[in-house]
């Protein structure tokens, strides 16, 4: 969205501020022996105690408060009771919710316990590439820019990137305008950042699929190659200088 005036940044400040303490509060929480449907439960009560709305559930009806993945899932990762969390599992979390007609997006993904499988290189470079792609964002920068980064960092570091899932302006709605932030260079979009949005910058970064598939549950997203894939994310204020990260509670990259 395009703020306007103070009290729209009042607002998206405070649902960012609730979705990102969320988020780590349920990182935090997550144990081994825990199912996702456990986990999931507690986040929607945090949410519920700030009078916040679940993103996903108000927009899509989706089957949770908060999408959580395990291993081999990238997406939309149904929470259960009967999926149990595992010593050195790769967890993800993505927080979206609703609060005074403002919405606010964030994620992360994390090695649950000891690294038994290994997962923590490819966490790493995920967060810092979302970190190298949200400094050189500012009005002005095109889009397919920052796509260009993410990839050639992943590429860098070993990885690949999930080209069929992207970051998305964010702010009266889940998903507005505009709605892809590829990590990937199209070089035929000159669409350009806009001083005074609010966008949701998401990193896919792979060890071996290049696009997510659908699982027949009609949510779950997994690799079209297999392998592992994580994810971090923020919203952002776009300015004329550095972003404000709206959702730093979240503490991803601390
Ligand atoms: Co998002
Ligand atoms: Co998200």
């Amino acid at each position: 969205m395009s703020i306007t005036k103070e009290s729209e940044l009042a607002g998206m400040k405070k649902i960012s501020e609730i979705v990102g303490l969320t988020l780590k509060l349920m990182r935090e929480h997550a144990k081994v022996g825990m199912s996702t449907k456990e986990l999931d439960e507690y986040g929607g009560e945090i949410l519920k105690s700030y009078g916040a709305k679940s993103a996903p559930y108000e927009t899509y009806k989706f089957p949770g408060y908060s999408c959580i993945c395990v291993n081999e899932e990238v997406a939309h990762g149904i929470p259960s009771k009967t999926k149990i969390l595992k010593e050195g599992d790769l967890v993800n979390i993505d927080v979206s919710a609703e609060l005074d007609g403002f919405w606010s997006d964030n994620g992360g993904s994390f090695v649950l316990g000891n690294d038994i499988h290994n997962h923590q290189p490819l966490v790493d470079a995920s967060k810092d590439i979302l970190q190298k792609a949200i400094q050189r964002i500012k009005g002005g920068v095109k889009i397919a820019d920052i796509g260009h980064v993410i990839e050639t960092e992943a590429k860098k570091s070993g990885f690949k990137v999930i080209k069929n899932l992207a970051g998305h302006g964010v702010g009266r709605s889940l998903h507005e305008k505009p709605e892809n932030i590829l990590n990937y260079r199209v070089r035929t979009n000159f669409e350009r950042f806009k001083k005074n949005t609010t966008v949701a910058i998401e990193t896919f970064i792979s060890t071996k699929s290049n696009n997510v598939v659908e699982l027949k549950d009609g949510w779950t997203l997994v690799g079209n190659k297999g392998g592992f894939v994580t994810q971090h994310e923020h919203t952002i204020l776009v300015t004329d200088k550095a972003p404000v990260i709206l959702t730093s509670a979240n503490e991803i990259w601390n």
